[in-house]
């Protein structure tokens, strides 16, 4: 395989009754149809909210059905609910095991190793994390099966949330201890990380496009397929667009493109309401 086409999707939050979001990812859907990347990543918040609104990750479903390419798929807060932090207040809507198994059923195994051109591509459920539930260490003991089987191939980690803003050793914040992995699981994760060679970590949640290096790894997080927010709701720290990303994997290299599908329009949440 000369290379290998991944498209990351995110936050794409579908439902029924929002036919500007479903027009975003319909324009999305259009573009991967055409192209037939090797595979599609959706990395969460997949449906508008899942928790209160079941048929909204139904309604996801059907649509990523139509993708005419393999799709993985890994839950956001808006899908099973969120996590923990140690710093901030408790989540409006903290993750249940009812939600969890539910998203597992539709979408599959919320956590994936995938094998291509010289790489293991590995989703995590992020939403477990900090957590408690028996989920979370089976998520580490698995974690550590599948880097015990990397054998010197480069490794891309998916995850809804990102792992920092700038580096590890940042102080989490009280304001924003949702935004990101809380620190113990995330030191963690990158402690794992250690034995084999990361290279890019990939996110969404933010619905803010952003791309930066720390040593030797990439970052990138995904903007929203379907929309952003306000500078009044949050503030600004990558590009506020919608799109998606494409990344094209060679044993020894990659690339990463930022793209927006034709005809897909620049929504916000605002204007939804
Ligand atoms: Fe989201
Ligand atoms: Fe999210």
């Amino acid at each position: 395989m000369p290379e290998f086409r991944l498209v990351q999707i995110s936050d794409t939050h579908l439902a029924r009754r929002l036919p500007l979001l479903t027009d975003n990812f319909h324009r999305v859907r259009e573009y991967i149809n055409a192209r037939r990347p090797d595979l599609v990543v959706n990395t969460g918040d997949l449906g508008w909210d899942g928790p209160t609104s079941p048929d909204d990750l139904e309604f996801a479903r059907t649509l990523h059905a139509e993708l005419s390419v393999p799709c993985r798929f890994i839950p956001g807060n808006h899908d099973i609910g969120d996590n923990p932090s140690d710093v901030g207040p408790p989540p409006s809507q903290p993750i249940t095991e009812r939600d969890l198994q539910n998203f597992i059923a539709m979408y599959g195994e919320d956590r994936w190793c995938v094998e291509a051109a010289g790489w293991c591509f590995i989703g995590l459920n992020a939403m477990v994390m900090n957590t408690g539930f028996p989920r979370e260490a089976e998520q580490i003991d698995w974690l550590a099966e599948q880097l015990a089987g990397v054998k010197g191939r480069q490794v891309a980690l998916f995850l809804h949330k990102p792992l920092f803003l700038e580096s590890p050793d940042e102080p989490q914040l009280a304001a924003t201890s949702l935004r990101y992995i809380p620190v113990q699981p995330r030191n963690r994760v990158l402690q794992m990380m250690g034995q084999v060679d990361l290279r890019l970590v990939a996110s969404g949640h933010v619905h803010q496009r952003r791309d930066f290096s720390f040593g030797h790894v990439r970052h990138i997080w995904a903007p929203s397929v379907g929309f952003f927010f306000s500078d009044k709701r949050q503030e600004v720290i990558g590009t506020k667009e919608v799109g998606f990303v494409e990344y094209r994997f060679k044993p020894d290299s990659f690339e990463v493109f930022h793209l927006k599908a034709p005809g897909q329009i620049d929504v916000d949440l605002d204007s939804l309401s």
